[in-house]
């Protein structure tokens, strides 16, 4: 048998957590030639619910299920790990922002950064799930010097999948069709979804859609505010559509991206690349080269419109790089 990858997956036993497992252990993770051992961490008073979750996992019975470990140890939770997931955090509750919750989660990932560089694998890379997602990745990566930028991302693929979704329905046509869609910024309601570099059936969505007003209305802030209203609806903030982005995003960071698409994640700025301020964790277009390397797509055209709007969400993710300094958490 092939060795198995380690794949830790932090606040296993919550919500995303549960919708995000079994698609792992069932091969849509890593392809179905890739055993993996599935490393779950919780909180104490959460092991019990894990154990039955562990339990629902046996009784699936995968075949390229080569072990589960659970632990509420960081150590043992990041040893050998080759994709940490890191999801474990508090949701926000109706009214609140997702930056909101730093003071609450931001505690949280300094010293996961801290276990990921002292116990994972060479080639770890991790996707910051746990919101806010942007500056959480960052308080990680600042806390493991050891491990190279361009490993550590946070997911905006949530936010594409819902821009495409948008733009399909209202031309008509299939989702596979809408291509090149960005995310700039970060993952809250500042972040800008790029229609005016995005393609639907091989022509702009700028001329397919042709309504300027609503490309710049409605459909920005539906994406813009999706979460919140998914949160309203259902009582609890989104988790099958949530685990359903973790999965593209490494599926997505793993393959080759054709041509004419991109992958929507914040990785570092490297203080060039658009202007974005180095350092950050930003949403940028990015194409994988699917052997692990990746970069930020060129030649995306950013009028004034875009221009205004990505400093929004960069003066936001600023505030937020600011504030968690002041809590000596980077
Ligand atoms: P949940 O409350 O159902 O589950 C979170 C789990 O994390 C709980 O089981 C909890 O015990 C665990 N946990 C808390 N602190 C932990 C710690 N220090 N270490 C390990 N585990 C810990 O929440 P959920 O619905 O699964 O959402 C999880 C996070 O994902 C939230 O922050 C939510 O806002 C975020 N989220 C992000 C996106 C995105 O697009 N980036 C989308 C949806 C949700
Ligand atoms: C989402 O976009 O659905 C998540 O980030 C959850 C939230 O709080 O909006």
């Amino acid at each position: 048998m092939t060795t198995p990858v380690h794949v830790t997956i932090t606040g296993a036993a919550g919500q995303i957590g549960y919708q995000l497992l079994f698609r792992i252990a069932s091969g849509q993770l890593l392809g179905p030639e890739a055993p993996i051992v599935l490393r779950l961490l919780e909180i104490e008073p959460a092991m019990k619910a894990l154990e039955g979750v562990v339990m629902e996992l046996d009784d699936c019975a995968y075949p390229l299920l080569a072990d589960v470990e659970s632990t509420s140890d960081l150590g043992h939770a990041f040893t050998n790990t080759s994709w940490a997931l890191l999801v474990g955090s508090v949701p926000r509750k109706a009214g609140m922002e997702r930056s909101d919750l730093l003071s609450v989660n931001g505690g949280i990932f300094k010293p996961q950064g801290q276990a990921i560089a002292a116990n994972a694998a060479s080639d770890v890379r991790i996707l910051v799930v746990g919101n806010p997602c942007n500056t959480n990745c960052l308080i990680a990566r600042s806390n493991a010097a050891e491990i190279p930028a361009d490993r550590w991302f946070a997911m905006t693929r949530l936010d594409q999948n819902r821009a495409e979704s948008q733009i399909a329905k209202k031309v008509g046509t299939g989702v596979a069709g809408v291509k090149n869609l960005a995310i700039w910024g970060n993952h809250s309601s500042t972040q800008f979804p790029d229609f005016s570099n995005a393609t639907v059936d091989g022509r702009s969505v700028v001329s397919a859609v042709n309504d300027d007003a609503w490309l710049r209305g409605d459909f920005l802030t539906t994406v813009q505010k999706r979460g919140a209203a998914v949160l309203e609806a259902r009582g609890a903030s989104s988790a099958a559509s949530a685990a359903n982005a973790a999965i593209d995003t490494v599926v997505s960071l793993t393959t080759p991206t054709p041509d004419d698409d991109c992958v929507s994640v914040a990785v570092s700025s490297d203080g060039e690349t658009y202007d974005v301020p180095a350092g950050l964790t930003f949403g940028f277009p990015v194409q994988a080269d699917g052997k692990g390397a990746w970069k930020v797509k060129s030649g995306f055209t950013l009028d004034e419109f875009a221009k205004e709007k990505i400093k929004i969400t960069t003066d936001e993710l600023l505030g937020e790089r600011d504030d968690v300094a002041k809590l000596s958490l980077i």
